[in-house]
């Protein structure tokens, strides 16, 4: 992609501003960690991997305001900032991910004999670390998912799981952009996921960028074109995954497994392994995010729907690990049976 997601230049977290693409290309600025906390909560920043990296500079820029406000670094004060950025958004376990990370460097300095703004550098370093790394992960994965696409594929996908989604290049659509490049002749069949329609502004604005292409769908066009066996496979990011395979993703990718499965269609997911939540054992377990009623009852600001009306708004589903055929990790692709492949990544 021609922009990137993120950048952290002199001393400032700079992120595509996600609410206003395709229609404007800005760039919010974080000068703080709070500033931070505000762009992941108004989804400035959104996808499970992006809020990873995002949490992981705004750790940095907590501890650094911390130093230059006491004159030292103590873990009991970054404590509120800490709590603070991981309730931004519950359910992507990336950001939980990318913050317990910067906190093992911390506490790992912090009792050597190392200046403190030896320290600040190593986390900012750290940062920068964890952003590589995500692109990295994305076209190991990218490679590993175009295995299993064939030819001439017609592929669903599901929200934005790209580059905008992650720091670059994408799961869902880096294993589009691999088969892409490779000449596969793939189209992609976009929803346009309501109620932010992520498929509509960002996934389509991603194909189109790259002259991938594509066809965008309202959401429940989708059974039909399954229905007619125009859909070959169904490939869909991540933002938690269970030890048994069980997947939260946004709303409405369980719905889209009960079809795929009813009309034998591959499904896989494709994330990181940063998503994978090795503390949780099953999809019951995972927090899922309730989002505000206007983002139901209106679009980008023009109100829909009568005031009053009662609206249930749940961010994301879980799909259970048995209507996924594979996912597919930059560690490669784990089939069933999930809990026991899934185990062997820890390796
Ligand atoms: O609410 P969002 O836009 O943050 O939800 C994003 C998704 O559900 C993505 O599919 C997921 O984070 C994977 S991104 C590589």
């Amino acid at each position: 992609m021609k922009h990137k997601t993120l950048k952290f230049e002199d001393g400032v977290l700079k992120l595509i501003d996600q609410r206003i693409l395709p229609l404007e290309i800005q760039y919010y600025e974080a000068n703080n960690y709070k500033e931070v906390c505000e762009a992941i909560k108004k989804m400035v920043v959104r996808g499970a991997p992006a809020i990873g990296a995002t949490g992981a500079f705004g750790y940095y820029l907590a501890v650094n305001e911390s130093f230059m406000d006491q004159g030292n670094i103590k873990i009991g004060n970054i404590k509120e900032a800490k709590e603070e950025l991981l309730a931004t958004r519950p359910t992507a376990v990336n950001l939980q991910w990318g913050i317990k990370r910067m906190e093992k460097v911390l506490k790992n300095n912090l009792n050597k004999d190392i200046k403190e703004d030896e320290i600040v550098n190593r986390l900012l370093k750290e940062a920068r670390q964890i952003a590589r790394e995500d692109v990295e992960s994305n076209k190991k994965l990218g490679e590993f998912g175009n295995e299993l696409i064939a030819q001439g594929d017609n592929i669903l996908t599901h929200c934005n799981a790209g580059a905008l989604a992650t720091v670059g290049y994408g799961t869902a659509l880096g294993v589009i952009r691999a088969a892409h490049y490779e000449n596969k002749k793939i189209k992609v069949y976009i929803d346009e996921t309501r109620p932010r329609l992520q498929g509509a502004s960002l996934t389509a604005f991603e194909m189109l960028e790259e002259d991938i292409p594509a066809t965008l769908i309202v959401d429940s066009v989708a059974a039909t074109l399954m229905q007619k066996k125009i859909i070959d496979k169904v490939v869909v990011g991540a933002d938690r995954i269970a030890k048994n395979g069980d997947t939260a993703n946004k709303i409405g990718t369980f719905m889209l497994s009960v079809v795929a499965q009813k009309y034998n269609i591959p499904f896989y997911i494709a994330a990181p392994t940063s998503t994978i939540d090795f503390d949780i054992e099953k999809g019951e377990d995972i927090e899922i995010e309730q989002r505000e009623d206007k983002e139901v009852t209106e679009i980008r600001s023009v109100q829909i729907a009568p005031k009053g009306i009662d609206v249930y708004n749940p961010a994301f589903d879980v799909t259970p690990s048995e209507n996924i055929t594979a996912i597919i990790t930059e560690k490669g692709i784990v089939k069933p049976p999930f809990k026991e492949n899934i185990e062997k990544l820890l390796i």
